[in-house]
């Protein structure tokens, strides 16, 4: 039998596990022009909690009673596709079922040898890519500058931290444990970094790390943490808007200090980005990600839970910020 995982309700607040539903069916067969994909690791990633509720985005909701999607990687169990054979490995937007059946469309053939199956959801997947379209496209870093990464130990955050330490940047982040500021410094290579669950006064802890105040702010947060580090922000600063899931399960719009004045007075450029939008330059950023990963330069860290049944749980945790660098779910 087949075990699939459908939205039951849509989440209101933080998600819950019931929001999920288990069910079984029959295993799939693959047919003509098909390949039957056995599942191996799952990606859950914050951006799916926009998805869960019925708000008009750049990307359709998921429906109800339908199967959930998201990143996975998977082996190709039986395959009536030329292009596919039994034992490849394949990374692409599948549903959160343990086998289903593909005819290959929109599915990337990846190498275990060149790196662990896990990092395709990472590192060498969507959210590094993402840290490097939004770092190098929006936030122009330069040797010298100051780069801040709000979520710095996550998934998105870790890398764009490395990159901007490749690129000769003072790299400062901020992150929810002390164990996550240390693991900034002593893994992946940051200057500073600050537990902003612990400070009192997060503006001012911010200008003592970083007294020539910041050029570039990586923002995958928002909120308070947003507030205080735009509130050091320099002179022609540049601000890639990366996410904010500070506010993802509010129920109401909130209102903050109000960013027009700064962005004029210290002309600073933001911009909201979605990694899709350099989809043409995906394979320039996989090779530059990968090259920099083979070379020892760019690290990774996986928060990597076990159990088709626990997929619902691990998304759950990323609002708890249980995960340090990126959150799998291995089957
Ligand atoms: N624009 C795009 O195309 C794109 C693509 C991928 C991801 N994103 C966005 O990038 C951000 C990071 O995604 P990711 O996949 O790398 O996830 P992640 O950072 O690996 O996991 C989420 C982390 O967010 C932090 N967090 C949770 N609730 C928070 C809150 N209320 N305030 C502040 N921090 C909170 C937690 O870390 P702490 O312990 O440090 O709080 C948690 O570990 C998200 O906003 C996501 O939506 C955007």
């Amino acid at each position: 039998m087949n075990k699939v995982i459908l939205l039951n309700k849509r989440p209101e607040g933080i998600p819950t596990p019931e929001d999920f539903k288990f069910i079984e069916e029959e295993k799939p067969v693959a047919t003509d022009g098909q390949i039957l994909l056995k599942t191996l690791y799952v990606s859950v990633d914050p951006y799916l909690r926009g998805r869960m509720s019925d708000a008009k985005s750049y990307i359709p909701p998921f429906e109800l009673n339908k199967p959930i999607q998201s990143a996975l990687v998977a082996e190709v169990q039986d395959s009536k596709n030329p292009d596919f054979k039994t034992g490849d490995f394949v990374t692409g937007m599948l549903e959160w079922k343990l086998f289903q059946t593909s005819t290959g469309k929109g599915l990337t053939k990846v190498d275990g040898e060149k790196a662990s199956l896990s990092a395709y959801l990472g590192v060498l997947g969507m959210t590094g890519l993402t840290a490097y379209f939004g770092l190098k496209e929006i936030g122009h870093p330069k040797a010298g500058e100051t780069l801040f990464v709000s979520g710095a130990a996550g998934a998105v955050g870790s890398v764009a931290g490395q990159i901007g330490k490749i690129m000769g940047c003072r790299v400062i982040g901020a992150a929810g444990s002390d164990e996550k500021v240390n693991l900034l410094r002593s893994k992946f290579g940051y200057d500073a970094a600050i537990n902003y669950k612990t400070t009192h006064d997060l503006t001012k802890d911010i200008a003592a790390i970083a007294p020539d105040g910041i050029d570039v702010y990586f923002d995958n947060v928002g909120g308070d943490i947003s507030d205080a580090v735009l509130a050091n922000i320099n002179r022609l600063g540049r601000v890639p808007l990366c996410g904010s899931i500070s506010s993802y399960n509010d129920k109401e719009v909130a209102t903050g200090p109000r960013v027009q004045t700064v962005m004029v007075k210290k002309s600073v450029l933001m911009q909201g980005f979605i990694v899709s939008n350099y989809a043409a330059q995906f394979p320039e950023g996989i090779a530059q990600l990968s090259k920099w990963f083979s070379e020892g330069k760019l690290t990774h860290s996986e928060t990597i839970v076990e159990g088709f049944e626990q997929i619902p749980q691990a998304f759950i945790d990323l609002f708890a910020g249980k995960n340090e660098g990126k959150m799998v779910v291995k089957i």
